[in-house]
């Protein structure tokens, strides 16, 4: 092998150099640009004699091609998110916060795989095996057949799988891995491209489906993985807020299935407990709802799930008022407060304004833009929406609701709640829902401060 010399890594985002520098000019992180050994593989990109001899082989987009086999590990909520269940030979990135659980999840996964018939294996690079094996326990897996192993050699992991005939292994994780090959740290861009491009080529060639799991940084990337991520077959994110127990699997990419799906799950002491309906997790439909709360009707991944925004305009107590939120974006927040504020008449500027999605969850839907105003509105005019009430639609700069995606699915789902009525866009007629409909979010404001609704509650 051919030794280039000393190179710069970027341990963030992987950008190389032949300098060092305090700052890394690709991703402008600090003191993260560390001097790692690059080894070439000699002529990899050479066209090879044979490979000229041969050349390119086209085929049609026409004909038939069955979809992929699929390992059902059991786990629902997991399954759906890989489109299915995993695809065996397919490599999966499970990324999360440290303590979220991915070790958790991930022997759970294996666990109920194997007592399906799986061959499993269970690869620790952080615990002993005796760890590894007591937690299970704990989680009530004593009698899975899952073969446990704790390891972070490279060359003994690839050398143990290529003998093992087995269905589905979990690498826990990545980052603890290192290959003799290269003199870089564990963790390090190297040592991580260098292990998982091993494992990825390995899963192909044997047929065995590989979950490698990765730690998140700070900044919210996997360490490491941005430089892997185009390697695997699907990248999970398993997400959490601190102090709830809500954990939620999202797929951010996958080459076997939709990348929007959510699964979701709450951590309970005998490990993670499934949840099959997150709406009646998320909603706390006792009690009366204050000022300030709107349920938006949601929809997560191929599913509808509602959820409470919760919002509190106060006097500020200093020059600059505060904009803080939880589970929203700030952006989309300072939008609608400028929509409010110049289309509708409500000056929000000088007042302090906080807006929580309640129970943990992270929303992204533009369609969530007229449940955020109602709640700011009913809190900026103290009154509270009917209790039976659910709100969707997004708002555009000029101030009108626009209609949504999937409009029928989350009234459906919201009369399967006990809702009876919805503030919505005008087009979204039809639905089981009575229909409080609107064009412009001043509209909309009207209703509320007038308490104007055609069901009373
Ligand atoms: P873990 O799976 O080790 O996290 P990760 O692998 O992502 O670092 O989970 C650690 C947390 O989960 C720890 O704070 C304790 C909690 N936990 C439970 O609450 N119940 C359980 O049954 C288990 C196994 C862990
Ligand atoms: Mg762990």
């Amino acid at each position: 092998m051919a030794r280039d010399g000393a190179v710069y890594v970027c341990q963030s985002c992987g950008a190389t150099q032949s300098k060092w520098a305090g700052q890394c000019p690709a991703c402008s992180a600090w003191n993260t640009m560390v001097e790692e050994t690059q080894v070439r593989q000699p002529g990899a990109l050479a066209p090879t004699k044979a490979s000229r001899q041969r050349g390119l082989a086209f085929e049609g987009l026409t004909g038939e091609t069955p979809p992929p086999p699929r390992i059902i590990t059991g786990i629902e909520e997991f399954d759906r998110v890989c489109g299915g269940g995993v695809v065996p030979g397919s490599a999966i990135l499970v990324g999360g916060d440290p303590g979220v659980g991915k070790s958790t999840l991930l022997m759970q996964v294996v666990g109920a795989a194997a007592r399906r018939g799986a061959s499993c294996a269970y690869i620790s690079g952080e615990e002993a095996v005796e760890q590894v094996r007591s937690r299970a326990q704990r989680m009530g897996l004593a009698d899975a057949p899952v073969q446990l192993a704790a390891e972070t050699s490279l060359r003994d992991i690839v050398d143990g799988l290529k003998r093992a005939r087995l269905d589905l292994v979990v690498i826990d994780s990545i980052q603890t891995l290192w290959s003799d090959a290269h003199e870089a740290g564990p963790g390090s861009v190297t040592q991580v491209r260098a292990a998982a491009g091993e494992l990825v080529r390995l899963a192909k060639k044997q047929g065995v489906a590989i979950i490698l799991v990765g730690h998140v940084t700070k900044e919210g990337t996997i360490a490491g993985p941005r430089v892997i991520e185009h390697m695997v077959d699907a990248v999970l994110a398993f997400e959490g807020e601190r102090g709830y127990p809500f954990r939620i699997l999202r797929g951010a990419k996958n080459r076997f299935g939709a990348t929007d799906e959510i699964g979701v799950f709450e951590m309970a002491d005998s490990g993670l407990r499934e949840v099959r309906n997150p709406s009646a997790l998320f909603l706390d439909t006792s009690g009366e709802r204050a000022a300030g709360a709107a349920v938006f009707a949601g929809i997560e991944g191929s599913r509808p799930v509602l959820v409470e925004f919760q919002a509190l305009v106060a006097p500020s107590a200093y020059g600059t008022p505060r904009r803080a939120v939880v589970g929203w974006d700030s952006g989309r927040l300072a939008m609608v407060l400028a929509v409010l504020e110049s289309r509708c008449g409500l000056a929000l500027g000088n007042r302090d304004v906080y807006l929580n999605v309640a129970g943990g969850l992270r929303i992204n839907e533009p369609a969530a833009d007229l449940a955020a105003a109602a709640a700011l509105a009913s809190s900026a005019l103290d009154v509270a929406l009917p209790q039976d009430c659910v709100v969707f639609g997004e708002v555009s700069l000029s101030g009108d609701v626009r209609p949504v995606s999937r409009m029928d699915s989350r009234l459906k789902e919201a009369a399967k709640l006990g809702f009876r009525q919805a503030l919505a866009p005008k087009d979204a007629e039809g639905g089981p829902l009575h229909l409080n409909g609107v064009l412009r979010l001043a509209d909309a404001i009207a209703r509320i401060g007038g308490g104007n609704w055609d069901l009373s509650s």
